[in-house]
């Protein structure tokens, strides 16, 4: 299959990936009508065309938090993502490193954080949830920190899981789900065999290491829904902030006051996402929901944002309503599931250039540059 542009990765992945796995990454929450809006809310912003302005030397490298990044990008926290490739973390997280970019490692990852790290030339960042089992998220930090991570992302829009009913149709979860994932992984013999076999432990390892017994795949979610804390306030993350030394950035806000809350609780940067439409559909798309933050914030926090993007455009499209910086999720599984660590770096290699491209054409030598003077009059 020939990959020609970002978007094609998606097919290629459908093809390798036994079909829980794909739905698993593929779906949304309810109806995923928030999912759909993400990428409609990105594809409807219109960018302001600007010619003869010496576009010759354009510089698309940024500083996040004294970390030099080769462009506005990052790689997101995907739980499970060693189901999508062979220690998939491992893969993705030097796919970024030789790309210049942050990799995130989910607290759900199949790789535990002392293998992804010692595997990564350069310090990773690190995703936890709040978890009611506080001796694990003490753990996981301490852990983290043993292992050179100096950037901490926290995750607060799950105090309860979004039901995903496409898992339940897939196999992901419910009746006969192990039985079923069984035969969907022999009708995919590639991953079977590549990811499958020589892919495992295939186990949540952070989890694992901490319980000191293995916690497989069929507890994955029901270890998620036992464990997500719904009493969890901002008071209750003061312990961490005066524990984690390095840069804490709180991902999942989509409202100008809890962007506000997040500045006075000391937060270094905060995530504009809804979980990819994961969590609650019906809310806004990123894209809607941005504006408005970095209006409420101003300048006195790096926001990045999420949810809806697939392209080297997009990032673009993100930064001109007011992102200093962009995480991707299923667009790098995607890529990292059809053609492992080589699929990413190719995918990441398009990314640049689209961004590249879009800088060029509508006039912006530096990232900074491309702020909301690059929106066209169409908001
Ligand atoms: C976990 O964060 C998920 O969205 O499945």
């Amino acid at each position: 299959m020939i990959i020609s542009s970002p978007g094609d990765f998606r097919a290629a992945a459908a093809r390798r990936l036994p079909r829980f796995l794909f739905d698993y990454i593929d779906g949304g929450a309810y109806d995923e009508t928030t999912l759909g809006r993400n990428v409609a809310d990105l594809a409807q912003v219109a960018l302001r065309q600007r010619v003869l302005r010496n576009v010759a030397d354009i510089e698309c490298g940024t500083t996040l938090w004294g970390q030099r990044l080769s462009m506005p990008l990052a790689l997101a926290p995907v739980g499970l993502t060693g189901m999508f490739a062979r220690r998939g973390e491992v893969q993705a997280a030097r796919a970024a490193a030789a790309a210049g970019i942050p990799f995130t490692l989910s607290t759900v990852s199949v790789c535990p954080i002392e293998e992804v790290a010692a595997a990564s030339p350069v310090p990773i960042w690190f995703q936890l949830y709040v978890l009611k089992d506080r001796g694990f998220m003490r753990n996981a930090l301490e852990r983290a920190q043993a292992a050179g991570i100096r950037t901490l992302v926290f995750t607060v829009d799950m105090p309860v899981p979004g039901a995903r009913y496409r898992d339940r149709r897939s196999g992901m979860s419910g009746d006969f789900a192990s039985i079923r994932r069984y035969f969907q992984a022999a009708l995919h013999p590639c991953w079977a065999w590549d990811v499958g076999l020589r892919g495992r432990p295939h186990d949540l390892g952070n989890i694992s290491r901490y319980r000191g017994q293995k916690t497989g795949l069929e507890d994955y979610i029901g270890w998620l829904g036992a464990n997500f804390d719904p009493s969890i306030s901002w008071s209750d993350l003061e312990w961490i902030r005066s524990f984690w030394q390095g840069p804490m950035i709180i991902k999942g806000i989509l409202d100008p006051s809890d962007a506000r809350d997040a500045v006075s609780f000391g937060a270094d940067g905060i995530v504009v996402s809804n979980h990819g439409g994961r969590q609650l559909d019906g809310a806004l798309s990123s894209a809607r929901a941005l504006p408005a933050i970095r209006d409420a914030i101003g300048d006195d926090l790096s926001i990045l944002a999420d949810s809806g993007v697939r392209s080297g455009l997009d990032v673009a499209r993100m930064l001109a309503l007011g992102a200093d910086a962009v995480l991707i999720g299923r667009a790098f599984v995607y890529a990292l599931a059809a053609r492992g660590q080589a699929g990413l770096a190719d995918l990441l290699a398009l990314f640049e250039k689209e961004l590249r491209v879009a800088m060029a054409l509508t006039g912006a030598r530096t990232v900074q540059e491309l702020d909301r003077n690059a929106l066209a009059d169409t908001h």
